[in-house]
């Protein structure tokens, strides 16, 4: 089953294409890697997907529902979760209470209509369980601006997923990290659930051989080669667009 399609999408600024007719379908489960050179158009295909932006032309569908027109905070209510490169923490809040609060906004968006929200105890019983899911636990009453860098990446994903979404996206989840961190980090996405795709920006080619399912990949807004790692990395396509680097225009 598809959880999340693009369909002939293009994003238009002046005088270029940075999406040209891009059409993307991602499965329920699956984990895939979006990988190009610089200014290939991954952070707008990206913020095209979680509502950010929006496309110039094209359909996004989730779970056969059109959301072309649906703001960012619905589709994450929805279950189409997300994190960015720059940091959406309370810093001043404890790890326990960030992932609370992001528990509790789901909870209500999801018994609304029962008019019966979820006791407090119960919401701070699914936020310890989420930070045990990413071995967050020893750290759930520290403040969050005390963490290492790492551990914040880290915590920005369990907020993501204290909603338990059908599907996560992740912009560049290693960048800025030690190999150390990196590594933590790639264990922490293996553990994810089969419940949730994934879906990744990733320069690093490493954490895409190790987490990626299938990989697509973009150039000057086409996508020109997807499938698993080995085809994708043997691809003279990819090969070429790799020593050609960046966009020219
Ligand atoms: N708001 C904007 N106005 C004009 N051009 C933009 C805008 N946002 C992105 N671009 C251009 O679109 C292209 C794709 O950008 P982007 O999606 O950020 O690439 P990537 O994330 O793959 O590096 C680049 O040429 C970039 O300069
Ligand atoms: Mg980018």
């Amino acid at each position: 089953m598809s959880a999340l399609v693009a369909t002939g999408i293009y994003r238009r600024y002046a005088g270029f294409n940075a999406l040209d007719d891009v059409n993307f379908t991602l499965a329920a489960g699956e984990r895939r890697a979006l990988i190009g050179p610089n200014g290939a158009g991954k952070s707008t295909l990206f913020d095209i997907l979680g509502g950010q932006r929006e496309p110039s032309s094209g359909t996004i569908t989730f779970d056969g529902r059109d959301i072309t027109k649906m703001p960012a905070h619905q589709r994450a209510l929805d279950g189409l979760a997300r994190t960015f490169q720059r940091n959406n923490l309370c810093q001043g809040l404890s790890v326990l209470e960030n992932v609370r609060l992001s528990v509790q906004a789901h909870s209500k968006a999801k018994h609304d209509a029962l008019r019966h929200a979820r006791r407090h105890g119960d919401l701070i019983e699914r936020a310890h369980e989420v930070l045990a899911n990413l071995s967050l636990s020893n750290l759930a009453s520290h403040r969050a601006g005390e963490l290492s860098y790492g551990d914040q990446r880290k915590l920005e994903i369990a907020m993501a997923i204290a909603g338990d979404p059908r599907v996560l996206m992740v912009d560049e989840p290693t960048a800025g990290m030690s190999p150390a961190e990196t590594a933590e980090m790639v264990t922490v996405m293996q553990k994810l659930p089969r419940t949730m795709s994934l879906l990744i920006v990733e320069h690093d080619m490493d954490v895409v051989a190790a987490l990626a399912d299938r990989t697509t990949v973009l150039q000057n807004g086409v996508v020109i080669a997807e499938g698993d790692w080995d085809e994708v990395r043997n691809s003279e396509v990819v090969q070429r667009a790799y020593i050609g680097g960046q966009r020219t225009r």
